[in-house]
C-alpha cells in the first residue's frame, strides 16, 4: 500500500487542477476558495451548514455505476482535505458579466430574485446542481432543492417563480398542456395568464419580467468533468496522510487501513460529512488531532440488499440512502418496505439537501443527538448494528434502549468502529410511522420526534409486539418499555390508546427545567404523535378488519398539508406607451447589481481585494450578563504564533473611551463592570482569521458575578430598571371620562418577542490607515458612513476630512447596521491607527448575533373603551420595551411604536405611556419599522378583543373603525390622501374574503384536527421622523465628456434597490437611458454630513437630492439643446464643455416643512403615511401546531411606483420578514441572559417552504403623493407588520379548533411570536388538559421569554 500513500492534495476548482502540499486539515474548502484564490462568489453566511450562502457543487465519478454524480455542499463545512481526487464548481465556474451569463444567473436575476444579493450565489449554485443532475425538473424538486437556502430580502416568491420556467410543469403549460392530461389555456404565459389573475383581465404588459427574454437552457453546454478524475482511478487508491499544525488527515482506502488507524489512534474522529464534527470544531472549540476519512472503503458506503434486510454502510450519505430506498420501495411489495417508506418521509423534514450530500446513517447514530431524526426510526425497530475492531473482528448489536450509555455515549468501545446498519423488511402485519416537529418544517431540527412500530397477530388487530421511540424527551432517543408490555395482547382501540397514554405518560418523564424548555408542549407532542400514529395504522387496520371503522373527519390528523401550487400574480402602473422609450422612470427594471449578485463579482465588504501586510481582529467580548472584570490577561494569545496585539481601552486617550448614537452611554471597550454578554471588552490582531480566532479564545478573563441579572421586562418592572420612568408620555382629551361613560371597557395585555437582523452578511470593516497625515479609508458594512466617521474622528483625535468611510453595498441591513456597525469599526481602526496596518473584521454569525441586538421586545397593557356597534371610544395603553443594556435608539423606537398604537383606526381619546426598559441583554436597536410593529399588534390584539367580547367578525369591527379621510390622529395630524379604505376594499374583493369564509367554515366541519382560518389586516405607517435636521440628503452629480453619468448621493445601497431608483430618478430627469449613468458607492468623501439610510426614507431623500442635482445640469445644458433640438446628449455635454460650463453639480435638500413638537403636541409628526391591507388564509394542524400559509393578497398604496419591480419585492421581503416576527422567529434566553439562539440551526427565518401557496400583490392605482420624488412613496418598513396577518388567520383557526374541543373560543391570548408551541397549547383538547403547568419556584426554568 506504502506506494500509493500521498501527502499531497489534489483537487479541481471551476476545471483547474489544483494541486497543493501546504494544505491545513483544519481549512474548510470556503476558506480555501475565499483566502486562497480569492473566489469571492462563495459567501460566508453562517459557517454551520444552516443558510447555504456557500453552496457549491461538488462532482464525482462514481466508478461502480460509471456515471457523474454532482452534489450541492456546504463549502463552510466541507474541509478541503476530503475535496481529494473530487471537482468543484463555484458560481464563478459557470457564467459571469465578461462572458456570459449562465441560464440559472440570467433568471433569477430578471426575475427580480435578488436583493441584497448576498444569498443569490448559494441559491445559484443550488438550483445549478439540481440541473446538471436533471435538466427538466419538477416543482418538487425546485421545492426540496432550496431547503438548505435562506434568503432574508427577497421572500422567496421571485426565486421560485424565475426558477419555474426550468420546470417540467412550466414546459407542459407552455405548450398548452399540463401534467395530469387535462388541457391548458393555451398561452405562454400559463397560471400566469393575465385571463386567469383572480377573474380579472389585465393588461398583458404589466408583467414584472418577460420570461420570453430568457436564454434557452441546454444542458448539453455545460463544462466538462474533469477528464483526469473520470480517466484514471488514481487519487482514489491514494491513501491520503495530511499533517497540519494540529491535525493530521488520514483517509484510508480499505478496512484493514481504518481499523488499524484505530487502533493506534482510538480518540481519532472519523469524519464523513463534518455536518457534525465541523459544527463542535467551530462552535464548541473541540480539537480532534487525528481525522479519518473513510468514504472511500467500500464496505464503508456501499448499500447492498442481504436477507436481514438493506444493508446500509455507516459512511453511506443520505442522499445515496435515500435514493437506494426509493427503488427498494418501487421494486418491492408495499409491506415489506414500511420502514424503508419512514425513513424516506423523514429524511425530507431533515436538514437541507447539501447536508443529506454528505452527512451519513452511521455518523447520525454514532453522534447519538438526542433530537436525532433517525434514531427514534431505528430504535422502534430495532435495527442491527454491525461493530468491527482490529483485534476482535466483527459484532452485531441491537439498537435498543441499551445502545447509548449517557448523554451521546455507546457500548461501542474506543477502537471500534460502526460498519454498517441493517434495516429490516417488515411484513403485512408490521406497521412503522414516524412524526417529527419542529419550529419551521423544512430544514430544522426537532422538538420531539416520534416512530412507532406495531405488529398484530395475523390478520387481526391484536397486538402481537409494540415499540415507540422518542427523540426530545431526555438527553438521549428513549424508548416505553411499559407500553411495550402493557399493550401486549390488546386490541387496537381507544381504550388501548388511553393505556399507551398512560404508559408513556409514564416512561416519559420530563424535568420542567430540562434542557430544550416547552415542557408542556413537548408532554403534549409525545400523546399528540403517538395518537396520529394511532389514526394512521387505525386507517390501515379499516381496509381489512370490518369492526374498524375511522371517522372522515379523523382523517385529517394523518394527512399532511396539501402540497402548495405556488401561484402568484403582481398588478401595478404599467407606463403609458408615450413615455420616452429613454425614461426608465416607473419601469420594472431590474437591480442595477443582479448580473453580478448571480454571478457572484458583486463585491461585498469582506471581498475586498487584501491589503499589503493586512491583518485580522478577533473581537474578545463579555461572556457575563452582569459582572465586574477582575482580570484581562492576554498573554497566552499574545504568546501564540501570528499575534500581534491585544488591542484594549488602554489604547485610547483617558475620557475617549464612550460612545453611543444618540445617548454617550456605551464604552468601545469595557474593563470594569460588563452588564450583557456580547460587550466588547477588546481584540486580538494577528496576520490571520484562524489564528486571530483562536487566540482571542485564549484571552483569559476573571469575573466576579454581579446581581441582579435583569433579562425580562418583568425582571424589569420588579427592579424598577428603567432608563427614564415613563419616557414618554401622550394625552388626547380625557381617557378617564370616557372609561366611565363608555358602554364597555376591556382590558388585555400582549407580549412581543424580539427578532434577529439576520442580515445574510454579518458586520464587516477594513480600515487601512494611509501613509500620510494621518488619513485613513474605512471600508465598512455599514448604513451610517457619517455617523461612522464622525465618531471615528472623535476617538481617534482625527479631523472627519482625513477618513473617508466607503461603503458600497451591504448584504442586508434591516437597520442593525446603523448604529450597531460602529461598534465594531472602532476596535478596528483603533488597532489599525495603533499598528499602523490595515486590519479586517467580520463577525462570525454566532458573535454577530451576540453582540449586536436586535428588534426590542414589548410588553403592552391596553384598556379599551367602546360602543356597543364596537366603534372605539377611546384608549390607553402602556408600553414596556427591553432595551438592553444601553439606550442605542431605544426612545426613538418607543415614539415611533407609541404613535402607531391606533394602527389604522380612529382613537379619537388616548392616555399612552412606554417605559425603556435597562436589562442585561445586547442593546436593543433599529429593526425595520421601529418599534410600529409592535404597537401595531397590540392594535389589532385590541380589535380581535372587542370582536370576541361582542361575538362580532373582526373584519367588520375594522371596517367600522377604519381611518377615514380628514380624521386626525391623537397626535393632531389631519390625514390627508388616506387611501386605507380604498386598499381595504380592493383586498377584500380581490381575495374574494366572504367566498373563503364561507369554505373555511366548510372545511373546518369536515375536518377534525386541522383548521383553517382568515384575517384581514390593514397598515398605516408614517414616514419621517419628526426630527427636522435628519430630513436632509446631498447628491453630487458629475456628467463626463463622453456623456456618461456618475451619481453619488448619501444612501447606502442594502439591497432595496436604492441606486436602481436614483439611477431612474436621474434618467427621467437627464431624458437619457440608464445605460449612461453609474454610481459606484457611498463616500464620506463625495457627498459630506449625509442622514443614514434608515426609516425607508432613502429614496424620498436622496431622490430629492438627485433631481436637484440633475436639474441644475439640465438648466446648463438647456441652451445647447434649444441650440441644436436634433442634437444628441453627448453633442450637448461636449459643446457645454467646451464653452467651460460646469458639468459637475450637487443637490441639496432640505426644506421639508415638517416637524413636531412633545411638549406641545403641535406640528406634523410624519410627512405622509404609507397604506395596505393584507388577507391571509391559513391551515393549522391542531396537533401539533404546525401551520402552512395557502394564500396572501396584499394592496398598497405607493403612489406613483418610482420601481414597481423592486417596491412589489419589497412588499414581499417585508411581509416574510413580519411572519418571520410574528410566527417563526424566537429568540430564546437563559435566565442568566445566555442566547441559545445564535445561529440559523435555532433561529428559524421563513425559508422556502413558506411561501404562501398563493401570494399576489397589488400597487394601487390612480395614486399620487405630492409628497416626495415624483409621487412616489417610501416602502421599505411598511408592508412588514401585514405579516401579522398570519397570526390573525391563526387565531382564527385557533378559535376553530377550541369551540370544537368545548373551550371558549376567545378565551386565550396569542403572542408573538406564535410558534408551534403556543398554537398546539391554545388548541386545547383532551391531550393537553392532561399535563398540568408546573408550580413555579420548584424549578429553574431552561429559558425565560424576553417580551
Ligand atoms: C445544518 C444542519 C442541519 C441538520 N439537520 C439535522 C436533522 O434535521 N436531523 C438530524 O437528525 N440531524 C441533523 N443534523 C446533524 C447531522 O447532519 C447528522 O447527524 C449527520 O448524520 C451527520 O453526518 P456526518 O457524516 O456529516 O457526520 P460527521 O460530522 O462526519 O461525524 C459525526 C460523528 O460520528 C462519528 N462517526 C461517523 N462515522 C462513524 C463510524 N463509522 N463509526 C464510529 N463513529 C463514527 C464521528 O466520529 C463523529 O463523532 C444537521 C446538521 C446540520 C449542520
Ligand atoms: S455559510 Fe455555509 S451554510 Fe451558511
Ligand atoms: S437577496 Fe437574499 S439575503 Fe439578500
Amino acid at each position: 500500500m506504502e506506494e500509493f500513500q500521498s501527502s499531497v492534495l489534489v483537487f479541481f476548482v471551476n476545471g483547474k487542477k489544483i494541486v497543493d502540499n501546504e494544505v491545513d486539515p483544519e481549512w474548510t474548502l470556503l476558506f480555501y476558495l475565499r483566502n486562497k484564490f480569492r473566489l469571492c462568489g462563495t459567501k460566508l453566511g453562517c459557517g454551520e451548514g444552516g443558510c447555504g450562502a456557500c453552496t457549491v457543487m461538488l462532482s464525482k465519478y462514481d466508478r461502480i455505476n460509471k456515471k457523474i454524480i454532482h452534489l450541492p455542499i456546504n463549502a463552510c463545512l466541507a474541509p478541503v482535505c476530503g475535496m481529494h481526487g473530487l471537482a468543484v464548481t463555484t458560481v464563478e465556474g459557470i457564467g459571469s458579466t465578461r462572458t456570459k451569463l449562465h441560464p440559472v444567473q440570467e433568471r433569477i436575476a430578471k426575475s427580480h430574485g435578488t436583493q441584497c444579493g448576498f444569498c443569490t450565489p448559494g441559491i445559484v449554485m443550488s438550483m445549478y446542481t439540481l440541473l446538471r443532475n436533471s435538466p427538466k425538473p419538477r416543482m418538487k424538486d425546485l421545492e426540496v432543492t432550496f431547503q438548505g437556502n435562506l434568503c432574508r430580502c427577497t421572500g422567496y416568491r421571485p426565486i421560485m417563480e424565475g426558477y419555474k420556467t426550468f420546470t417540467e410543469e412550466w414546459e407542459l403549460i407552455q405548450n398548452g398542456n399540463r401534467l395530469n392530461g387535462e388541457q391548458g389555456n393555451g398561452c405562454g404565459m400559463g397560471d400566469k395568464c393575465c385571463k386567469l389573475q383572480n377573474g380579472t383581465t389585465k393588461d398583458p404588459e404589466e408583467v414584472l419580467f418577460n420570461r420570453n427574454e430568457f436564454t434557452p437552457y441546454d444542458s448539453s453546454q455545460e463544462p466538462i468533468f474533469p477528464p483526469e478524475l473520470k480517466i484514471s482511478d488514481q487519487y482514489d487508491k491514494q491513501y491520503l496522510v495530511i499533517k497540519g499544525k494540529t491535525v493530521t488527515w488520514f483517509r484510508p482506502v480499505n478496512l484493514e487501513q481504518l481499523l488499524q488507524l484505530k487502533k493506534q489512534f482510538p480518540d481519532a474522529k472519523l469524519v464523513v460529512g463534518n455536518t457534525e464534527v465541523g459544527v463542535e470544531v467551530k462552535f464548541k472549540q473541540m480539537v480532534y488531532s487525528v481525522i479519518i476519512q473513510p468514504v472511500l472503503i467500500p464496505e464503508m458506503v456501499a448499500i447492498t440488499n442481504t436477507e436481514k434486510g438493506v444493508r446500509i454502510g455507516a459512511s453511506a450519505a443520505f442522499a445515496n440512502i435515500e435514493s437506494y430506498l426509493k427503488n427498494e420501495i418501487n421494486r418491492l411489495p408495499e409491506e415489506k418496505t414500511r420502514i424503508f417508506k419512514s425513513v424516506i418521509d423523514m429524511l425530507n423534514w431533515f436538514a437541507g439537501k447539501q447536508i443529506r450530500s454528505v452527512g451519513a446513517l452511521g455518523s447520525n447514530i454514532m453522534t447519538g443527538s438526542p433530537i436525532s431524526d433517525m434514531l427514534p426510526i431505528l430504535m422502534a425497530n430495532e435495527v442491527t448494528l454491525e461493530l468491527q475492531s482490529r483485534d476482535n473482528g466483527k459484532r452485531e448489536v441491537l439498537l435498543d434502549g441499551n445502545f447509548f450509555t449517557g448523554y451521546r455515549t455507546t457500548i461501542v468501545k474506543p477502537e471500534e468502529i460502526l460498519s454498517a446498519i441493517y434495516i429490516p423488511y417488515t411484513n403485512s402485519d408490521r406497521y412503522c410511522y414516524a412524526y417529527k416537529q419542529a419550529k419551521r418544517r423544512e430544514d430544522d431540527i426537532a422538538i420531539v420526534n416520534a416512530a412507532v412500530n406495531v405488529t398484530f397477530e395475523p390478520k387481526t388487530d391484536i397486538i402481537f409486539d409494540i415499540n415507540v421511540a422518542f427523540g426530545g424527551m431526555s438527553y438521549k432517543t428513549v424508548t416505553s418499555p411499559k407500553a411495550r408490555s402493557q399493550l401486549k395482547g390488546l386490541p387496537w382501540n381507544r381504550h388501548t390508546l388511553e393505556l399507551a397514554f398512560t404508559h408513556l405518560q409514564e416512561d416519559l418523564p420530563l424535568d420542567p427545567g430540562a434542557p430544550g424548555g416547552m415542557y408542556l408542549y413537548r408532554k403534549s407532542l409525545t400523546l399528540s404523535l403517538f395518537f396520529k400514529a394511532f389514526l394512521a395504522i387505525s386507517a390501515d387496520l379499516e381496509k381489512y378488519i370490518p369492526h374498524i371503522k375511522i371517522d372522515k373527519r379523523e382523517l385529517s390528523g394523518i394527512t399532511s398539508f396539501e402540497s402548495k401550487e405556488y401561484k402568484s400574480a403582481q398588478y401595478f402602473t404599467v407606463v403609458p406607451n408615450t413615455q420616452e422609450k429613454s425614461d426608465a422612470l416607473q419601469r420594472p427594471i431590474i437591480h442595477k447589481s443582479a448580473y453580478k449578485h448571480a454571478t457572484g463579482e458583486a463585491i461585498y465588504c469582506d471581498d475586498i481585494p487584501f491589503f499589503e501586510n493586512e491583518l485580522y481582529l478577533f473581537l474578545v467580548t463579555s461572556t457575563k450578563s452582569h459582572a465586574k472584570i477582575l482580570s484581562i490577561d492576554p498573554s497566552e494569545a499574545l504568546a501564540m504564533e501570528g499575534v500581534l496585539y491585544f488591542v484594549s481601552d488602554k489604547d485610547l486617550d483617558e475620557g475617549n473611551n464612550v460612545m453611543g448614537y444618540m445617548h454617550h452611554d456605551e464604552k468601545i471597550f469595557y474593563t470594569d463592570i460588563v452588564t450583557s454578554q456580547g460587550q466588547v471588552i477588546g481584540g486580538i490582531v494577528a496576520t490571520d482569521q484562524l489564528t486571530a480566532r483562536k487566540a482571542a479564545r485564549k484571552v483569559k478573563i476573571e469575573y466576579e458575578d454581579r446581581h441582579p441579572v435583569i433579562v425580562t421586562i418583568a425582571d424589569a418592572i420588579k427592579h424598577n430598571s428603567y432608563f427614564k420612568n415613563p419616557d414618554i408620555v401622550i394625552v388626547k382629551g380625557d381617557v378617564e371620562k370616557v372609561f366611565d361613560e363608555a358602554p364597555h371597557v376591556l382590558e388585555g395585555e400582549c407580549h412581543i418577542g424580539g427578532q434577529e437582523h439576520f442580515y445574510l452578511e454579518t458586520q464587516a470593516v477594513v480600515a487601512v490607515p494611509k501613509k500620510e497625515d494621518q488619513e485613513m479609508d474605512i471600508y465598512s458594512a455599514t448604513q451610517a458612513p457619517t455617523q461612522l466617521a464622525e465618531i471615528l474622528a472623535q476617538v481617534l483625535g482625527i479631523q472627519q476630512n482625513k477618513i473617508a468611510v466607503k461603503t458600497k453595498r451591504l448584504g442586508g441591513g434591516f437597520g442593525g447596521k446603523e448604529t450597531k456597525s460602529i461598534i465594531v469599526a472602532l476596535p478596528v481602526a483603533i488597532a489599525a491607527v495603533k499598528l499602523n496596518r490595515p486590519v479586517r473584521c467580520m463577525l462570525d454569525r454566532d458573535e454577530d448575533i451576540v453582540i449586536t441586538g436586535g428588534r426590542h421586545p414589548f410588553y403592552i397593557k391596553y384598556k379599551i373603551a367602546f360602543n356597543n356597534e364596537g366603534k372605539i371610544l377611546g384608549a390607553s395603553g402602556q408600553f414596556y420595551s427591553n432595551c438592553g443594556y444601553s439606550l442605542d435608539l431605544s426612545p426613538l423606537v418607543l415614539e415611533h411604536a407609541i404613535t402607531h398604537f391606533q394602527n389604522s383606526y380612529n382613537i379619537p381619546v388616548v392616555r399612552l405611556e412606554g417605559y425603556t426598559c435597562k436589562t442585561n441583554l445586547p442593546s436593543n436597536t433599529a429593526f425595520r419599522g421601529f418599534g410600529c410593529p409592535q404597537a401595531m399588534f397590540a392594535a389589532e390584539t385590541m380589535l380581535q378583543h372587542i370582536a370576541d367580547y361582542l361575538n362580532k367578525d373582526p373584519v367588520t369591527l375594522s371596517e367600522l373603525n377604519l381611518y377615514k379621510e380628514g380624521d386626525v390622529t391623537f397626535y393632531n395630524q389631519k390625514l390627508t390622501n388616506c387611501t386605507i379604505d380604498k386598499c381595504w376594499n380592493e383586498c377584500i374583493q380581490s381575495f374574494k374574503y366572504f367566498e373563503k369564509r364561507k369554505g373555511v367554515d366548510n372545511f373546518n366541519r369536515e375536518n377534525r384536527y386541522k383548521k383553517r382560518g382568515l384575517s384581514v389586516i390593514p397598515t398605516t405607517y408614517g414616514i419621517g421622523f419628526p426630527l427636522p435636521f435628519l430630513y436632509q440628503a446631498g447628491a453630487l452629480v458629475l456628467v463626463y465628456t463622453d456623456g456618461s453619468v456618475l451619481l453619488h448621493h448619501g444612501g447606502v445601497e442594502m439591497g432595496q434597490g436604492l441606486q436602481t431608483k436614483m439611477i431612474q430618478v436621474a434618467s427621467r430627469c437627464l431624458e437619457i437611458p440608464i445605460e449612461k449613468i453609474h454610481t459606484v458607492d457611498v463616500s464620506t468623501d463625495k457627498v459630506p454630513n449625509t442622514t443614514a439610510t434608515v426609516a425607508s426614507l432613502s429614496s424620498d431623500l436622496n431622490g430629492v437630492a438627485v433631481l436637484r442635482a440633475c436639474n441644475t445640469i439640465k438648466e446648463r445644458l438647456q441652451p445647447y439643446k434649444e441650440a441644436n433640438p436634433k442634437g444628441t446628449w453627448e453633442e450637448w455635454v461636449k459643446k457645454a464643455y467646451f464653452d467651460r460650463v460646469s458639468l459637475s453639480s450637487t443637490g441639496y435638500y432640505g426644506d421639508s416643512d415638517f416637524g413636531y413638537n412633545w411638549e406641545t403636541g403641535e406640528g406634523q409628526m410624519y410627512n405622509y403615511f404609507t397604506y395596505g391591507v393584507a388577507c391571509c388564509e391559513v391551515e393549522i394542524d391542531t396537533l401539533t401546531g404546525d401551520h402552512q400559509v395557502h394564500s396572501v393578497e396584499i394592496v398598497m398604496d405607493l403612489g406613483e411606483s418610482l420601481n414597481p419591480a423592486i417596491d412589489v419585492g419589497q412588499i414581499e421581503g417585508g411581509f416574510m420578514q413580519g411572519y418571520g416576527l410574528f410566527v417563526l422567529e424566537e429568540l430564546v434566553y437563559s435566565p442568566s441572559g445566555t442566547n441559545y439562539t445564535r445561529g440559523p440551526g435555532s433561529y428559524k427565518l421563513p425559508g422556502f417552504g413558506n411561501i404562501p401557496g398563493e401570494f399576489n400583490v397589488s400597487l394601487l392605482k390612480g395614486v399620487s403623493n405630492p409628497r416626495a420624488v415624483y409621487s412616489s412613496k417610501a416602502v421599505g418598513e411598511p408592508p412588514l407588520f401585514l405579516g401579522s396577518s398570519i397570526v390573525f388567520a391563526i387565531k382564527d383557526a385557533i378559535k376553530a379548533a377550541r369551540k370544537k374541543n368545548g373551550y371558549d373560543p376567545g378565551d386565550f391570548r396569542l403572542d408573538s411570536p406564535a410558534t408551534s408551541a403556543k398554537i398546539r397549547m391554545a388548541c386545547q383538547d383532551n391531550i393537553t388538559a392532561k399535563f398540568k403547568e408546573p408550580e413555579p419556584g420548584t424549578f429553574t426554568p431552561w429559558n425565560v421569554l424576553v417580551e
